[in-house]
């Protein structure tokens, strides 16, 4: 089979890469460890990163947007995480016991999120948003699960149905778990369905929105969500894998005014290692006490607050909790927002970036207004245009364009990191310009 151009000049200038691709394909399916990290017709391999960069086994510097899938808010082997865990693990990688580190990792997150009355922690965000519903369950003695479509809450089989909801299909090996999908953003609808379903436990959400924020919500919507779930004696679990310490010191809680019976934490926590979080009202979190008067749900979890992501995670919270990380790194994608979009405009293709935090998406057939503002949502923030599934040849196409002019994202979008600069923005948009005419000479756009 013959390939574009742009394809034949991809495969040549990682051509290293490819070899230990062929290498991987007799290892994983797909050749790949994560669903995300699949990419035609092969992914680059990563050899090291710093700061906002990284370098393919080619050698080649990239400026990353990938940023740990958004773990990284402080950018790459920031100084601080590395030394810390490089002391930890010199002194012990699991005690198989409590330690101190355990405490002050607790507190950080007690600190930056008020909330949070108890915590435990699990190895992941997956784990994490499954044993916040089953609390939420066990607490109100009721099965079923308010969630929305197109909102990612891990891979539990109890979590991942719906996630990539209306476009997705049936998840395979899942049995039918016990939920309630709505679309989201229609607070009328939810009041609606907590009226006519007694037995619904919790709401689960993402609360920027689905997806990172491809289709956003904001604080009228929290703010009534939090509200009718008062009302109705449902609980609330705000999951703040992504947003818990970006949007804000004290994640979208703190941004929106609001306040969840349970939260969910992941990324930023562990400082870019593996680690999560379920935190929240002290009544709820004390199920999981063998001292307390109600029912105890049982928490085994081999590596539950590691030393060294918990080294990691002190020192990340320490950096993070002024606010400077997190404004720097807003700034920078307003900046690339707004590079993007003037490049779009001069090239003359219906496409339009957008975001509300420290992210950017390009939704492409649009064709609606373009003002110059970085923070303007196309199709004032609908569902179904928003969600609506980009065509796959071009996200891949463009990500192989962007590569080769040194620019790592996830296809049409991304997540920027405090540590990246105003030349890295530079790069990034003359790379996005060159990626555009390369599209263009392949006949791709
Ligand atoms: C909002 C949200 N919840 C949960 C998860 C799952 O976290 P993990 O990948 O650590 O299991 C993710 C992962 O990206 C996420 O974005």
């Amino acid at each position: 089979m013959t390939c574009s151009p742009l394809e034949a000049e991809y495969v040549r200038t990682f051509a290293r890469s490819q070899a230990a691709f062929e290498r991987a394909l007799p290892c994983f399916p797909d050749g790949v460890t994560h669903v995300s990290r699949e990419m035609q017709p092969f992914p680059v391999m990563v050899e090291r990163a710093a700061g906002a960069r990284k370098w393919t086994i080619e050698g080649r510097e990239v400026v990353d947007y990938m940023m740990g899938h958004g773990a990284l808010l402080l950018g790459h082997s920031h100084p601080a995480v590395v030394d810390a865990v490089q002391r930890q693990v010199a002194r012990c990688t699991h005690p198989g016991g409590s330690t101190e580190l355990e405490i002050e990792w607790a507190e950080a997150v007690q600190r930056l999120l008020p909330s949070v009355e108890r915590i435990r922690f699990v190895a992941s965000g997956t784990e994490a948003a499954m044993l916040a519903v089953r609390l939420a369950r066990t607490f109100t003695g009721k099965p079923r699960l308010l969630r929305f479509q197109g909102h990612f809450h891990g891979w539990s089989d109890g979590l991942i149905p719906e996630s990539n909801a209306p476009h997705g299909g049936p998840e395979l090996g899942v049995p039918a778990p016990a939920i309630l999908s709505l679309p989201p953003g229609d607070l009328n609808r939810i009041e609606e369905a907590l009226r006519t379903h007694q037995d619904i436990a919790a709401a689960i959400l993402e609360p920027t929105g689905g997806h990172w924020g491809e289709v956003p919500l904001g604080r009228e919507f929290l703010q009534g969500l939090r509200e009718i779930t008062a009302r109705h004696g449902v609980l609330l679990i705000c999951d703040e894998v992504i947003t818990g310490f970006r949007v804000a010191p004290g994640g979208a809680q703190e941004k929106f005014g609001v306040c969840a019976d349970l939260t969910v934490m992941a990324k930023i926590l562990a400082g870019g290692l593996p680690g999560g979080a379920v935190g929240g009202r002290a009544d709820v979190m004390d199920l999981l006490a063998a001292s307390g008067a109600g029912p105890k749900v049982r928490h085994p979890g081999t590596f539950n607050g590691n030393p060294v992501s918990a080294a990691a995670g002190v020192a990340a919270l320490q950096c993070v909790a002024d606010g400077t990380a997190q404004r720097r790194a807003d700034e920078v994608a307003s900046q690339v927002r707004v590079g993007l979009n003037r490049i779009i405009r001069e090239e003359g293709l219906p496409w339009r970036a957008y975001g509300t935090f420290s992210d950017f998406h390009i939704r492409t057939g649009y064709d609606g207004p373009q003002p110059d503002d970085g923070s303007f949502i196309p199709y004032d923030g609908a569902f179904e245009p928003l969600s609506a599934p980009l065509p796959r040849g071009l996200v891949n196409a463009t990500r192989q364009a962007m590569l080769l002019e040194g620019v790592d994202w996830f296809g049409l979008r991304g997540v920027t990191s405090a540590a990246h600069t105003e030349a890295d923005v530079q790069l990034t948009l003359s790379a996005f310009g060159n990626a555009l005419r390369r599209l263009r000479a392949a006949g791709i756009v």
